[in-house]
């Protein structure tokens, strides 16, 4: 089958035998052009794998690997690999190069000047959160797993690739340095328009990272492939609702936004409300406001500021103009969990 147009990457009845097992059994997979898509799933489903056969690490034992337009068994290994940036679990920094000689390796390689690859190294070191005055002589062995990840991310993204690989990249990053450094790639990556495959085990990583998350299971078979929210609200399998069950409610408040349907029953709706003057008598209002189509954790947040909330007590919801379009209580955050959770059909 040919790729559709906007795939960078397609996967076409992919299969990797080794003695005795099965690491991929039959994948059928697209990467579109410019999205960060992410697989998740066990330890041993075959996640590496997977990501190993776009560069030709591994060689399937079947089926075909399309990239931007070419059988990846048609392109010389090493010319795909300078082609596609990669950052392996453990990280695999050269021990014998300077943090600088590391990010540098593949611009070095493709003839940047001395003064333009020291440039790119001094920017993507800064841009992973590693002082380039402080880290770009040291030695791989005088930096913590963290600081060697961020070394990993910075080399890959040197020479700013259209694919990019990415193997529990930020897997021994410290959380609050893990938040920011999935913050700060995620924009990074939207704003190149990398097409990036990262693999990891962390569920919340991936549903706060990815534009559409790749559940897997042994044998890289594909339990679901969709957007975060979805994969969160409606589990395709029992496999997947493992995954995001414990805790799923928390991630579905950081998913999930508050749309129309969700306000208070009975409260006017865009016409006619917002006419402060003949409120006035009452004095200028303070209740606290939330914009519809904000987060549901930042809604009950704004909740909890509502002193009456529990009697009554509502937030007002503005439009993106500034017009109050109704007002929200506790139970607009349980109608919008409803809402989220309902299965297709049930809405249909
Ligand atoms: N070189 C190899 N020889 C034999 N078996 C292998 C080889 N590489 C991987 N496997 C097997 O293939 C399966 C998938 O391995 P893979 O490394 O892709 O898993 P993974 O999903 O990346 O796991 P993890 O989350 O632990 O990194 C495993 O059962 C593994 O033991
Ligand atoms: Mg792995």
């Amino acid at each position: 089958m040919p790729a559709s147009p906007g795939a960078a990457i397609r996967f076409d009845a992919v299969r990797k035998e080794y003695a005795g097992s099965v690491a991929v059994d039959d994948l059928t997979l697209e990467v579109r052009e410019g999205e960060l898509l992410v697989l998740v799933g066990p330890s041993g489903c075959g996640k590496s794998t997977t990501l190993r056969m776009a560069n030709r690490l591994v060689e399937p034992t079947s089926g075909r690997i399309v990239l931007g337009g070419e059988d990846v068994t048609d392109v010389d290994p090493v010319a795909l690999r300078r082609r596609i940036g990669y950052v392996i679990q453990n990280v695999g920094l050269f021990p014998h190069r300077t943090v600088a000689q590391n990010v540098a390796t593949v611009p070095r390689l493709l003839g940047w000047d001395r003064r333009r690859a020291r440039e790119r190294v001094d920017e993507l070191l800064t841009l992973v959160g590693l002082d380039p005055q402080r880290y770009a002589r040291r030695w791989p062995h005088e930096l913590s797993g963290g600081e060697r990840q961020r070394v990993g991310v910075a080399r890959a993204l040197a020479t700013d690739p259209p694919v990019l690989l990415m193997d529990e990249p930020f897997g021994a990053v410290d959380p609050v340095g893990r938040a920011r450094l999935q913050q700060e790639f995620a924009r990074l990556q939207r704003e190149l328009g990398t097409t990036v495959m990262m693999v990891t085990h962390d569920i919340d990583e991936a549903v706060r990272m990815a534009d559409r998350v790749v559940v897997l299971s042994r044998g890289a078979r594909v339990e679901q492939l969709a957007a975060p929210l979805d994969v969160v609200a409606r589990p395709a399998s029992p496999a997947v609702a493992d995954l995001v069950g414990r805790g799923r409610t928390a991630r579905l408040l950081a998913l999930g936004r508050l749309e129309t349907a969700d306000l208070d029953p009975g409260t006017p709706q865009g016409t006619g409300v917002g006419t402060d003057t003949e409120q006035s008598a009452a004095g200028p209002s303070v209740r606290p406001t939330v914009r519809l189509g904000a987060e549901l954790g930042d809604v009950v947040a704004a909740l909890t500021e509502v002193a009456d909330a529990l009697d009554g007590g509502r937030l007002d919801v503005l439009d993106a103009d500034g017009r109050a379009v109704g007002t929200a209580s506790p139970g607009s955050v349980v109608r919008a969990l409803h809402r989220l959770t309902a299965s297709e059909d049930a809405e249909a």
